[in-house]
Protein backbone atom coordinates (compact mmCIF):
# COMPACT_ATOMS: atom_id res chain seq x y z
CA UNK A 1 0.00 0.00 0.00
CA UNK A 2 1.16 3.45 -1.02
CA UNK A 3 1.38 6.36 1.63
CA UNK A 4 -1.77 7.89 0.23
CA UNK A 5 -3.87 4.63 0.58
CA UNK A 6 -2.62 4.14 4.04
CA UNK A 7 -3.99 7.27 4.97
CA UNK A 8 -7.51 7.17 3.69
CA UNK A 9 -7.09 3.71 6.05
CA UNK A 10 -6.08 5.51 8.69
CA UNK A 11 -9.02 8.28 8.74
CA UNK A 12 -11.29 5.04 8.83
CA UNK A 13 -9.31 3.87 11.97
CA UNK A 14 -8.75 7.23 13.04
CA UNK A 15 -13.35 6.94 13.18
CA UNK A 16 -13.24 3.22 14.64
CA UNK A 17 -10.73 3.78 17.50
CA UNK A 18 -13.33 6.50 18.60
CA UNK A 19 -16.10 4.38 18.14
CA UNK A 20 -14.41 1.54 20.18
CA UNK A 21 -12.90 4.23 22.57
CA UNK A 22 -17.02 5.33 23.60
CA UNK A 23 -18.08 1.79 23.84
CA UNK A 24 -15.36 1.25 26.32
CA UNK A 25 -16.24 4.47 28.53
CA UNK A 26 -19.86 3.86 28.57
CA UNK A 27 -19.43 0.44 29.73
CA UNK A 28 -16.92 1.93 32.07
CA UNK A 29 -20.03 3.87 33.87
CA UNK A 30 -21.59 0.88 35.10
CA UNK A 31 -18.51 -1.61 35.42
CA UNK A 32 -18.76 -4.20 38.42
CA UNK A 33 -16.00 -6.82 38.71
CA UNK A 34 -18.43 -9.43 38.29
CA UNK A 35 -17.23 -9.43 34.75
CA UNK A 36 -13.43 -10.30 35.72
CA UNK A 37 -11.47 -12.88 35.23
CA UNK A 38 -7.87 -14.08 35.56
CA UNK A 39 -6.09 -15.05 32.59
CA UNK A 40 -3.02 -16.03 34.62
CA UNK A 41 -1.99 -14.71 37.55
CA UNK A 42 -2.57 -10.59 38.38
CA UNK A 43 -3.44 -10.54 34.28
CA UNK A 44 -7.18 -9.64 33.93
CA UNK A 45 -9.84 -9.40 31.62
CA UNK A 46 -13.30 -8.31 31.54
CA UNK A 47 -16.08 -8.54 29.40
CA UNK A 48 -15.27 -5.20 28.25
CA UNK A 49 -12.25 -6.25 26.64
CA UNK A 50 -14.06 -8.94 25.18
CA UNK A 51 -16.73 -7.19 23.78
CA UNK A 52 -14.66 -4.56 22.22
CA UNK A 53 -11.94 -7.07 20.35
CA UNK A 54 -14.83 -8.20 18.97
CA UNK A 55 -16.10 -5.07 17.23
CA UNK A 56 -12.71 -4.21 16.53
CA UNK A 57 -12.20 -7.63 14.47
CA UNK A 58 -15.64 -6.64 12.90
CA UNK A 59 -14.99 -2.85 12.31
CA UNK A 60 -11.46 -3.87 10.52
CA UNK A 61 -12.38 -6.43 8.97
CA UNK A 62 -15.05 -4.35 7.22
CA UNK A 63 -12.98 -1.24 6.21
CA UNK A 64 -10.11 -3.75 4.98
CA UNK A 65 -11.03 -7.60 3.88
CA UNK A 66 -7.71 -8.59 2.46
CA UNK A 67 -6.08 -7.63 5.96
CA UNK A 68 -5.35 -11.13 8.74
CA UNK A 69 -6.42 -10.17 12.30
CA UNK A 70 -4.07 -11.02 15.69
CA UNK A 71 -6.02 -9.18 19.11
CA UNK A 72 -4.78 -10.33 22.22
CA UNK A 73 -8.18 -11.95 23.53
CA UNK A 74 -7.97 -14.32 20.90
CA UNK A 75 -9.61 -13.43 17.63
CA UNK A 76 -7.52 -13.82 14.84
CA UNK A 77 -7.85 -14.44 11.14
CA UNK A 78 -5.32 -15.51 7.87
CA UNK A 79 -5.56 -12.21 5.45
CA UNK A 80 -4.87 -12.64 1.56
CA UNK A 81 -2.39 -9.25 1.20
CA UNK A 82 0.57 -10.06 3.70
CA UNK A 83 -0.85 -7.15 5.72
CA UNK A 84 -2.41 -7.86 9.38
CA UNK A 85 -3.95 -5.56 11.96
CA UNK A 86 -2.40 -6.32 15.55
CA UNK A 87 -5.17 -5.09 18.09
CA UNK A 88 -5.14 -4.45 22.00
CA UNK A 89 -8.46 -3.51 22.79
CA UNK A 90 -8.14 -2.70 26.16
CA UNK A 91 -4.41 -1.96 27.33
CA UNK A 92 -4.65 -1.05 30.95
CA UNK A 93 -7.15 -3.26 31.72
CA UNK A 94 -6.32 -3.09 35.89
CA UNK A 95 -6.63 0.45 35.30
CA UNK A 96 -9.73 0.33 33.61
CA UNK A 97 -10.85 -2.10 36.49
CA UNK A 98 -9.53 0.69 39.05
CA UNK A 99 -11.21 3.30 37.12
CA UNK A 100 -8.06 4.69 36.71
CA UNK A 101 -8.05 6.92 33.90
CA UNK A 102 -5.17 5.50 31.93
CA UNK A 103 -5.89 2.54 29.14
CA UNK A 104 -6.09 2.54 25.36
CA UNK A 105 -7.34 0.76 22.52
CA UNK A 106 -4.13 -0.27 20.30
CA UNK A 107 -4.73 -0.92 16.27
CA UNK A 108 -1.62 -1.50 14.24
CA UNK A 109 -1.23 -3.10 10.65
CA UNK A 110 1.99 -4.07 10.27
CA UNK A 111 3.86 -6.55 6.97
CA UNK A 112 5.64 -9.19 8.55
CA UNK A 113 7.79 -7.38 11.10
CA UNK A 114 7.14 -3.51 9.98
CA UNK A 115 3.95 -1.73 11.09
CA UNK A 116 2.99 0.96 8.69
CA UNK A 117 -0.23 2.66 10.55
CA UNK A 118 -0.75 2.97 13.88
CA UNK A 119 -3.30 4.24 16.43
CA UNK A 120 -3.81 4.39 20.35
CA UNK A 121 -6.70 5.86 21.76
CA UNK A 122 -6.01 7.29 24.96
CA UNK A 123 -10.12 6.78 26.11
CA UNK A 124 -10.23 9.23 29.07
CA UNK A 125 -8.20 12.18 27.44
CA UNK A 126 -10.12 11.92 23.87
CA UNK A 127 -6.64 11.55 22.09
CA UNK A 128 -6.12 9.59 19.07
CA UNK A 129 -2.05 9.34 18.76
CA UNK A 130 -1.38 7.73 15.39
CA UNK A 131 1.28 7.47 12.54
CA UNK A 132 1.17 6.49 8.79
CA UNK A 133 4.94 4.96 8.15
CA UNK A 134 6.99 8.27 6.56
CA UNK A 135 3.92 10.65 7.38
CA UNK A 136 4.83 11.61 11.04
CA UNK A 137 3.32 11.32 14.38
CA UNK A 138 0.25 12.99 15.82
CA UNK A 139 -1.69 13.38 18.69
CA UNK A 140 -5.39 14.27 17.13
CA UNK A 141 -4.08 17.23 15.12
CA UNK A 142 -1.19 17.89 16.93
CA UNK A 143 2.16 17.06 15.40
CA UNK A 144 4.55 15.20 17.64
CA UNK A 145 8.10 15.68 18.20
CA UNK A 146 9.83 13.34 20.78
CA UNK A 147 11.90 15.67 23.77
CA UNK A 148 15.52 16.92 23.01
CA UNK A 149 17.19 15.87 26.04
CA UNK A 150 20.31 14.33 25.68
CA UNK A 151 21.22 12.62 29.10
CA UNK A 152 19.81 10.14 31.14
CA UNK A 153 20.63 12.50 34.53
CA UNK A 154 18.21 15.04 32.64
CA UNK A 155 15.67 12.18 32.10
CA UNK A 156 12.20 11.00 33.25
CA UNK A 157 11.66 7.35 32.24
CA UNK A 158 8.40 4.91 32.13
CA UNK A 159 8.45 1.54 32.54
CA UNK A 160 6.40 -1.61 33.58
CA UNK A 161 7.72 -4.58 36.30
CA UNK A 162 7.89 -8.23 34.99
CA UNK A 163 6.47 -11.14 36.63
CA UNK A 164 9.24 -13.32 37.49
CA UNK A 165 11.01 -13.32 40.15
CA UNK A 166 14.92 -13.24 38.75
CA UNK A 167 13.69 -10.66 36.10
CA UNK A 168 12.11 -8.67 38.60
CA UNK A 169 14.93 -8.43 40.68
CA UNK A 170 16.69 -7.39 37.53
CA UNK A 171 14.37 -4.42 37.33
CA UNK A 172 14.29 -3.22 40.21
CA UNK A 173 17.68 -3.00 40.20
CA UNK A 174 17.40 -0.51 36.90
CA UNK A 175 14.76 1.15 38.92
CA UNK A 176 17.06 2.01 41.79
CA UNK A 177 20.13 2.99 39.92
CA UNK A 178 17.64 5.56 37.76
CA UNK A 179 16.23 6.58 40.75
CA UNK A 180 19.42 7.85 42.11
CA UNK A 181 21.02 8.99 38.35
CA UNK A 182 17.78 10.44 36.54
CA UNK A 183 14.18 12.49 37.11
CA UNK A 184 12.80 9.30 37.78
CA UNK A 185 10.56 6.14 36.40
CA UNK A 186 6.93 6.39 36.51
CA UNK A 187 4.62 2.83 36.12
CA UNK A 188 1.71 4.42 34.03
CA UNK A 189 0.17 0.64 33.74
CA UNK A 190 -0.20 1.03 29.51
CA UNK A 191 2.41 0.05 27.70
CA UNK A 192 0.78 2.00 24.32
CA UNK A 193 0.12 5.28 26.25
CA UNK A 194 3.34 5.18 27.52
CA UNK A 195 5.19 5.01 24.28
CA UNK A 196 2.81 7.77 23.12
CA UNK A 197 3.81 10.16 25.92
CA UNK A 198 7.58 9.08 24.60
CA UNK A 199 6.70 10.36 21.35
CA UNK A 200 4.82 13.48 22.86
CA UNK A 201 7.88 14.68 24.61
CA UNK A 202 6.35 13.97 28.48
CA UNK A 203 9.39 10.71 28.84
CA UNK A 204 12.55 10.73 27.48
CA UNK A 205 12.43 6.32 27.42
CA UNK A 206 9.81 3.70 27.33
CA UNK A 207 11.64 0.24 28.87
CA UNK A 208 9.56 -3.20 29.77
CA UNK A 209 10.24 -6.92 28.89
CA UNK A 210 7.48 -9.89 28.40
CA UNK A 211 5.24 -7.34 26.22
CA UNK A 212 3.20 -8.83 22.99
CA UNK A 213 3.09 -7.92 19.54
CA UNK A 214 -0.39 -5.82 20.79
CA UNK A 215 1.33 -4.04 22.92
CA UNK A 216 3.76 -1.67 21.25
CA UNK A 217 2.74 -1.95 17.55
CA UNK A 218 1.03 0.98 16.80
CA UNK A 219 3.02 2.86 19.54
CA UNK A 220 6.19 2.01 18.61
CA UNK A 221 5.29 3.33 14.98
CA UNK A 222 4.06 6.37 17.12
CA UNK A 223 7.46 6.82 18.52
CA UNK A 224 9.90 6.58 15.48
CA UNK A 225 7.34 8.67 13.12
CA UNK A 226 7.95 11.35 15.90
CA UNK A 227 11.65 11.06 15.53
CA UNK A 228 12.12 8.13 18.22
CA UNK A 229 14.03 5.43 18.25
CA UNK A 230 13.25 1.80 19.03
CA UNK A 231 14.93 -1.75 19.55
CA UNK A 232 14.99 -4.74 21.89
CA UNK A 233 16.64 -4.14 24.90
CA UNK A 234 20.03 -5.96 23.08
CA UNK A 235 19.60 -3.37 20.60
CA UNK A 236 18.10 -5.81 18.03
CA UNK A 237 15.33 -5.08 15.58
CA UNK A 238 13.11 -6.87 16.62
CA UNK A 239 11.38 -5.15 19.16
CA UNK A 240 7.34 -6.43 17.38
CA UNK A 241 7.76 -9.85 18.43
CA UNK A 242 11.03 -10.49 20.79
CA UNK A 243 9.25 -9.23 23.93
CA UNK A 244 11.48 -6.89 25.26
CA UNK A 245 11.31 -3.03 24.21
CA UNK A 246 13.36 -0.06 24.32
CA UNK A 247 11.64 3.35 22.77
CA UNK A 248 13.49 6.77 23.39
CA UNK A 249 14.17 9.92 22.18
CA UNK A 250 17.07 8.70 20.42
CA UNK A 251 19.35 10.88 22.41
CA UNK A 252 19.31 8.82 25.65
CA UNK A 253 18.62 4.90 24.02
CA UNK A 254 22.80 3.67 23.83
CA UNK A 255 23.34 5.15 27.19
CA UNK A 256 20.38 3.84 29.05
CA UNK A 257 20.62 0.93 27.23
CA UNK A 258 24.34 0.21 28.52
CA UNK A 259 23.22 0.76 32.31
CA UNK A 260 20.29 -1.47 31.91
CA UNK A 261 22.02 -4.12 30.06
CA UNK A 262 24.79 -3.53 32.82
CA UNK A 263 22.31 -4.71 35.61
CA UNK A 264 20.67 -7.59 33.50
CA UNK A 265 23.91 -9.39 33.38
CA UNK A 266 24.41 -8.88 36.87
C1 LIG B 1 -0.46 -4.59 30.06
C2 LIG B 1 -0.07 -3.14 30.06
C3 LIG B 1 0.99 -2.86 31.12
C4 LIG B 1 2.21 -3.73 30.92
C5 LIG B 1 1.80 -5.20 30.91
C6 LIG B 1 0.75 -5.44 29.81
P1 LIG B 1 -2.96 -5.31 29.35
O1 LIG B 1 -1.42 -4.87 29.04
O2 LIG B 1 0.43 -2.73 28.82
O3 LIG B 1 1.42 -1.52 31.08
O4 LIG B 1 3.11 -3.50 31.98
O5 LIG B 1 2.95 -5.98 30.68
O6 LIG B 1 0.38 -6.81 29.81
O7 LIG B 1 -2.90 -6.67 29.99
O8 LIG B 1 -3.55 -4.30 30.25
O9 LIG B 1 -3.54 -5.34 27.99
CA1 LIG C 1 -1.73 -4.89 26.62
CA1 LIG D 1 -5.31 -5.90 26.75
Amino acid sequence: MNTSELKQLRDQVLTIATEVGNFIKTERINFTKSSLEEKSAHNLVTAVDKAAEALLFEKLSAVYPEGGFLGEEGNSKEGTSGYQWIVDPIDGTSNFVHDLPLYSTSIALAKGNEVVLGVVNDIAHNTNYHAVKGDGAFANDLSLQVSSSQKVYDSLFVTGFPYEEKQLDEFLAIYKHLIRNSRGVRRLGSAAIDLCYVAHGKFEAFYEIGLNAWDVAAGALIVTEAGGHVSTLSKGNNWLFGKSICASNGHVHDELLTLINQELSN
